[in-house]
């Protein structure tokens, strides 16, 4: 089945979806940023997961939109956290509002992805917002580390894993291990669909911190270079940290963790020391790892191979994207 079938579904519910009305200045930057559109991709797994092992899909839409209401939420608090200018090539609620908007908006949006849950059959109830809490509180402890290690200056390789993957990815896990759950799949496989998702959301962020220094910000749709302003500690500022000569590391040392006089000189020196470290292929094959490591998850459970195929072409576009 084509992709399309699966992304109409979702675009038919989201537009049926209300967030509420007054105060207009708490519901309209809600309508806003899911206006915005995004590449949806945290329902479609769920779709895509369901459809692994069930027809119906009528009843997956809701829950299934609950994972992007909640991404959409940490996306108005990440923007101010890591003060974004851009998503989506439009302002961040906080620019075009408020800082105090993104915030509340932002925390009715979580109250609105726990309802959308409620949509849950009954047994699968508890088992379902067990997994979702566990999750969320996971997306904030990234995220705090996130946060922490832009002033930390030995931050390592595995540290850095294990915060995108909270972050990141044990939201795309939960979003197939949902649509399993819903379509009625074994524990077993539900656990390899979501090893699956952790896998390929692993990717899917390193994937998102290439493109913040090597993106097109026309397609990308944030501002390029973000990352490297505020010192993240991503894979390739550690791997190049890790690889430097002595005049590459002194660049390095001139321009992280300093007060930044030039913006445009500061994400052109790094830019310009993982070129010659050659990051770029070092992290597309990294990312390769993780996506055939994932696969493996999708080969070992019990579903029809035309009914993964799907699944299989979404996460190969995921790690080509440029958007
Ligand atoms: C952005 O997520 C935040 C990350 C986890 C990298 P997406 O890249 O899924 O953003 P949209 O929803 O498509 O805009
Ligand atoms: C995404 O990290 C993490 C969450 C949104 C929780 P980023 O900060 O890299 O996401 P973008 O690049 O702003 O979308
Ligand atoms: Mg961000
Ligand atoms: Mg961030
Ligand atoms: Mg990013």
């Amino acid at each position: 089945m084509d992709l399309s079938f699966f992304t109409d579904k979702l675009t038919a519910g989201l537009v049926g979806l209300r967030y509420g009305e007054q105060p207009e200045s708490l519901y309209e930057p809600i309508r806003y940023i899911m206006r915005l559109g995004g590449k949806r991709i945290r329902p479609v797994l769920t779709l895509l997961g369901a459809h692994l092992f069930t027809e119906e899909l009528d009843a997956v839409v809701k829950p299934a939109l609950a994972t992007e209401v909640f991404h959409n939420f940490t996306l108005l608090h990440d923007d101010l956290m890591d003060q974004a200018p851009l998503r989506r090539g439009q302002p961040t609620v906080h620019e075009k509002w408020n800082p105090n908007v993104a915030i509340l908006s932002g925390d009715v949006m979580l109250v609105r992805a726990y309802e959308l849950l409620l949509d849950v059959p009954a047994p699968l109830l508890a088992p379902v917002l067990r997994r979702f809490s566990q999750t969320a509180a996971e997306v904030c402890e990234g995220q705090q580390w996130d946060m922490d290690f832009e002033t930390q200056s030995d931050v390592s390789i595995a540290q850095y894993l294990d915060m995108i993957r909270l972050k990141t990815a044990v939201l795309l896990g939960f979003a197939l291990e949902l649509g399993a759950l819903l379509g009625g799949a074994s524990e077993a496989d539900a656990d390899h669909l979501r090893q699956f998702g952790v896998g390929i959301g692993l990717a899917f962020q390193l994937r998102d911190d290439l493109l913040d220094v090597y993106g097109d910000a026309a397609t990308f749709g944030k501002r390029v270079g973000g990352d490297i302003l505020s010192d993240k500690k991503t894979y390739l500022l550690l791997t190049a940290q890790a690889q430097a000569g002595p005049a590459q590391r002194a660049v390095l040392a001139r321009h992280i963790g300093q007060p930044v006089a030039d913006e445009e000189a500061k994400v052109a020196a790094v830019r310009a020391v993982y070129d010659e470290l050659n990051i770029r292929p070092q992290t597309e094959a990294l990312i390769n790892d993780y996506f055939l490591d994932a696969l493996q998850h999708l080969e070992r459970l019990a579903a029809p191979e035309t009914r993964k195929k799907p699944l299989h072409q979404l996460a190969l576009q995921l790690l080509e994207r440029e958007q």
